[in-house]
C-alpha cells in the first residue's frame, strides 16, 4: 500500500505483526494477591473524579482489583457513603456510558470519611474506621495512601497519617503501607529536599510511589523494549550514527481551570521537571543488567547525572520561552493566556519552552537533544525523533545532486502510537532517482487483549509494589539540580520579561525555538 500524505515521503505500511490474540483472563490479576484498601485522601477534588476513580472502575471491570479490595475516600467535604458514590456516579456518567448494575456493585466497596487535616482526632477517627473495615472484610491492613490533596498539605498530612500508625508497616494488624504523591514534588531543588525530608520522616522509600503519568503510557514503556530487544538499534544509537534527537510534547489545551496551580508552575516545572526528563532518560539511558525496577532506575539516574549544566550567561542559545496570545485552535478562537480565568494580567509565567541539553558522556556527547513542551500549540502532538546523520558520501552526487535525505526514526507516543522509519530507496522509475519513504509499525496492530491507560496502570503497579514507572528520591533531585538554575536565572533576571516570547495560540511556538537548531 502506497500513499503520499507525509509531506513528499511515500508510507509504506510494511509491518507484519503476529496475530497476538487475546491473553488469559486472568492475565491483568497474575501475581496480584494482596487484598488492600485504596484510602484518597482529597477524594472530593478534581484528581479523584477525573482520574482516579475512571481507572479503578475500569481496573474493577477488567477484574484487575484485588479480592477483597475497598476505598476509602477523605477530604475536607461533608458527605455521606451515599452522597460520594452519587457524585462519582453522577461525573463518571456523563464522561463515559457505564453499566449500572456493575457500578452499583463496584460501588458497594467505596466509603467516605470526612476529615479536618489539622486535627489529630479526626485522623484517629479515620484509623480507626479503617481498622474496623480490615477486619469486617478483610483488606489485611495494607493499604494504599494516595495523596490527592494540595503539596502544601503533604507534610501536615503525612505527619498526622503517622502519628495515628496508618504508615506502619506489619504492627498492630497493619500489613503494607505505601503513599502516592503526585507532583509538583516541590517548586525548587531546595523545596524538593525538604519535602522528601518530612515524607522520609513517615514513610520509607520503598513506601512512596512518586508518580509520573507519562512513565505508565504504553508507548513510554516501549521505548526501553524497542531499543533493548532488538540488537539493531542499540549499535547505531550513539554520537556516530545520531545527529540530534527531538522530543516534544506539545498540547492544543490551554491552561484551563488550573491558573492557581499553573501560574506558579509554569511549563518548566510542569512538563520538563518530570515528564520530558523521563522521555529523555529512557531515550539516552545505557541497558541495565536486568529488567528489574531499581536497575533501571539507577541507568536513569545516570543520565540526569550527566546533564550538562546550562550556560546561564548565554540562556537564549539554548532556552527559549514563550507565552501564548489569543488565536485560533482548531477553528475556534481561543484567548491569551493573560485573558484566561485566574491569571494575573501581567503575568510572565511561561507556557512554552524549548531548550537544547547536552549529555556529557560518552555515549552522547555532542549530540543536542532538543526538548520542547507547550500549550495552545497547533497539534497535540508527542513523539521522539531520532534524527540520523547524513551518508558520510554520495556516489549519487553527479546524477541525483548533493542531498540524500537523513534516516528518521519517529517514536509516536501521541496521537498516533506507532514507530515510523524514514529511508532512501530508488523510485520503481526507468531514469536512476532516489524517494523517501517510510516504514509504519502501528503499536496496536494485531492486539486485541486489554489495554490499560496511564492512571489505571500506576494504580496496579502501586497495589503490586512495583517501583518500575515511579520516581525515586535520587533522579527527582538531579533534575532539580539541573533545572533550579535555569529557573532561577529566568524568574529573578532584569529582563525577565523580554526573555518571554508572545506566540500566537494555534501556532508552533516562537519562531526563536526554530533558530536553537539553527546555531547547532
Ligand atoms: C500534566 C500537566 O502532568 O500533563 C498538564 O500538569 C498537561 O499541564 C498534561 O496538560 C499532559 O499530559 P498528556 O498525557 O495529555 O500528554
Amino acid at each position: 500500500m502506497l500513499n503520499d500524505d507525509h509531506d513528499g515521503v511515500d508510507t509504506i505500511a510494511t509491518t507484519t505483526t503476529t496475530d497476538l490474540g487475546s491473553p488469559p483472563e486472568s492475565y491483568l490479576t497474575e501475581g496480584l494477591s494482596d487484598p488492600c484498601t485504596i484510602l484518597i485522601v482529597g477524594a472530593s477534588g478534581d484528581l479523584t473524579s477525573r482520574k482516579l476513580m475512571p481507572a479503578l472502575y475500569n481496573l474493577f471491570l477488567k477484574d484487575a482489583l484485588p479480592d477483597p479490595f475497598r476505598i476509602v475516600g477523605c477530604s475536607r467535604t461533608e458527605l455521606t457513603d451515599q452522597s460520594f458514590r452519587d457524585r462519582l456516579k453522577t461525573f463518571i456518567s456523563n464522561n463515559a456510558e457505564i453499566d449500572l448494575s456493575e457500578w452499583e456493585r463496584f460501588a458497594s466497596f467505596i466509603q467516605y470519611h470526612p476529615i479536618q487535616y489539622d486535627q489529630r482526632s479526626s485522623f484517629v477517627e479515620l484509623a480507626g474506621r479503617l481498622k474496623e473495615l480490615d477486619e469486617k472484610s478483610g483488606t489485611g491492613g495494607n493499604r494504599i495512601i494516595y495523596f490527592a490533596i494540595p503539596p502544601t498539605l503533604y507534610k501536615p498530612t503525612a505527619r498526622m497519617l503517622g502519628s495515628v500508625g496508618l504508615a506502619a508497616e506489619g504492627e498492630n494488624g497493619n500489613g503494607w503501607s505505601r503513599i502516592v504523591v503526585e507532583k509538583p514534588f516541590g517548586r525548587n531543588l531546595e523545596t524538593a529536599m525538604v519535602l522528601d525530608q518530612s515524607l522520609h520522616k513517615i514513610f520509607k522509600e520503598h513506601q512512596i510511589f512518586r508518580i509520573d503519568h507519562y512513565l505508565a503510557k504504553e508507548t513510554v514503556q516501549n521505548i526501553l523494549m524497542f531499543r533493548f530487544a532488538n540488537a539493531i538499534f542499540e549499535p547505531i544509537w550513539n554520537r556516530r550514527y545520531i545527529d540530534h534527537v527531538s522530543i516534544t510534547a506539545a498540547e492544543t489545551l490551554g491552561v484551563e481551570n488550573r491558573a492557581g496551580y499553573y501560574e506558579q508552575s509554569g511549563v518548566l516545572r510542569d512538563m520538563f521537571q518530570n515528564h520530558m526528563m523521563q522521555l529523555l532518560a529512557s531515550t539516552a539511558m545505557e541497558p541495565p543488567s536486568q529488567f528489574e525496577a531499581d536497575m533501571v532506575r539507577d541507568e536513569k539516574v545516570k543520565v540526569f547525572r550527566s546533564l550538562r549544566p546550562f550556560p546561564l550567561e548565554n540562556l537564549k542559545d539554548t532556552l527559549v520561552l514563550g507565552q501564548y496570545t489569543a488565536g485560533t485552535i482548531n477553528g475556534n478562537r481561543v484567548p491569551a493566556y493573560r485573558d484566561e480565568p485566574g491569571v494575573q494580567k501581567e503575568s510572565l509565567t511561561p507556557t512554552f519552552a524549548s531548550m537544547k541539553v547536552f549529555l556529557d558522556n560518552w555515549r552522547w556527547q555532542g549530540v543536542p537533544f532538543y526538548l520542547t513542551s507547550g500549550k495552545r500549540l497547533g497539534k497535540k502532538l508527542t513523539e521522539i525523533s531520532i534524527q540520523f546523520k547524513k551518508i558520510p558520501h554520495s556516489m549519487f552526487r553527479q546524477t541525483l545532486g548533493e542531498n540524500v535525505t537523513a534516516n528518521l526514526l519517529i517514536l509516536g507516543i501521541y496521537p498516533d502510537e506507532e514507530i515510523t522509519l524514514t529511508f532512501q530507496t530508488k523510485s520503481p522509475d526507468p531514469r536512476v532517482s532516489l524517494r523517501s519513504v517510510t516504514m509504519d509499525f502501528l503499536y496496536n496492530q494485531n492486539y486485541t487483549g486489554p489495554v490499560l491507560d496511564a492512571y489505571e496502570k500506576v494504580l496496579l503497579d502501586c497495589m503490586l509494589g512495583d517501583h518500575m514507572l515511579f520516581w525515586r528520591k535520587d533522579a527527582v533531585e538531579l533534575c532539580w539540580g539541573f533545572l533550579t538554575p535555569i529557573l532561577m536565572e529566568c524568574e529573578t533576571c532584569g529582563n525577565r520579561e523580554d526573555r518571554l516570547l508572545p506566540y500566537e495560540a494555534g501556532s508552533w511556538g516562537p519562531e526563536a525555538a526554530q533558530a536553537l537548531r539553527m546555531n547547532q
